[in-house]
């Protein structure tokens, strides 16, 4: 008997190719969209694996319906759209995409704050309304200077540490960081960084960027007091999840003049953005997720899933698992068709490595 695999939304056709040619029964739920619940836990029903996006909640009421489940593949680096700990209870891995997502969000990163500091959308605007008549040393779009402004990054993870070497390479940027635990020390050689604590980072810092997961304890890690610390010509960057920010107090700071400007790529409530935020067109850059959205990238990240699937029922300890098993619960019945991933055809990822590459390809 082979394993089931629901594909829960579309993803990348050279993904769906990595597990039917595995070997695996493919159900793909096919739409842009998260399917209504009734529908993914029916899927789910006999279903061996998951490969899902950030938009889908996986959460402990959908484990319990999925008793077969032994793995979820997020599409994403991020998985706080996934009870991760219920899993864990029930002995199904969860597995995310980092890595090859690193330096498309980075890059984005460095564009919202460029974009807010040199006023892009607005010249843009500006021109497209016919209002560019004449060259003037002081236009309304003057804005920040970024070339040796200083960057405080919170979160000095694999994103974080890409934003550093871009601003501090590329911009000739001071980096500051606030992380948990100090970067190696050739790290903080290489980027010239120095560690704060996350209040002296936002006093002292030009651009503000957010590179942690959001977690019970992140949630609005940026609220009216932080931002209150901030200087009144900062700007806060946030390519990594909305709710990191309160957004209804970033709403006053902005328009209180609190601080000088905001790019966002997340928001609390997605796809929902504040009305608030709406309002502002001066220093405000508004995304509409699409941090990791390159061609390459997005096809990487479905190759990584559809490999972390494969890895996961055959037994190989290649996937990036976030929970880590150390004993599945006998409730949890073996794989189907074995125990050790029989029914899985190895020879399935042929020359692939989990990001997507043939093997010796860069
Ligand atoms: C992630 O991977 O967590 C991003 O938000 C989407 O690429």
């Amino acid at each position: 008997m082979s394993y089931r695999v629901v594909v829960s939304q579309n993803i990348h056709p050279d993904a769906v190719g990595v597990l039917r040619s595995a070997g695996l029964e493919v159900v793909e739920l096919g739409a842009s969209a998260p399917a209504p619940r009734h529908v993914l836990e029916r899927a789910l029903v006999n279903a061996d694996a998951l490969v899902c996006l950030l938009t889908d909640r996986v959460d402990a009421g959908i484990l319990s319906v999925a008793s077969t489940l032994r793995v979820v593949a997020n599409v994403a680096a991020g998985h706080d759209n996934i009870d991760v700990a219920a899993a864990k209870r029930a002995g199904v891995a969860v597995t995310n995409t980092p890595d090859v997502l690193t330096a498309a969000t980075a890059d984005l990163t460095m564009a919202l704050l460029l974009a807010v500091a040199r006023r892009v959308p607005e010249g843009d605007a500006h021109v497209r309304a016919g209002l560019y008549t004449e060259w003037t040393l002081e236009p309304p779009q003057t804005g920040l200077d970024v070339s040796g402004a200083a960057i405080g990054i919170v979160g000095l993870g694999r994103i974080g540490q890409a934003v550093a070497r871009r601003a501090a390479r590329g911009f000739d940027m001071p980096v500051v960081y606030a992380a948990r635990r100090p970067a190696p020390a050739g790290l903080e050689r290489e980027f010239g960084a120095r560690r704060l604590p996350v209040d002296e980072l936002l006093e002292t810092s030009d651009f503000v960027t957010l590179h942690v997961p959001l977690t019970p304890q992140t949630r609005h890690l940026i609220d009216a007091a932080a931002l209150a610390r901030m200087k009144p010509t900062a700007v806060l960057v946030n390519t990594s999840r909305g709710a990191l920010v309160d957004e209804a107090a970033l709403v006053r700071a902005l328009r209180d003049g609190v601080i000088a400007g905001a790019g966002l790529d997340v928001y609390e409530d997605e796809p929902r953005v504040h009305p608030g935020l709406l309002e502002q067109h001066r220093q405000v850059v508004l995304l509409p997720h699409i941090g990791s959205a390159t061609r390459r990238t997005r096809r990487a990240m479905a190759m990584f899933a559809a490999t972390s699937v494969v890895d996961v029922l055959v037994g190989r300890s290649t996937a990036h698992v976030v929970n880590p098993l150390f004993s599945a619960p006998a409730s949890r019945p073996g794989p189907r068709g074995g125990g050790t991933g029989e029914g899985v055809r190895q020879a399935a990822l042929p020359g692939l490595d989990r990001h997507g590459k043939r093997h010796g390809q860069r």
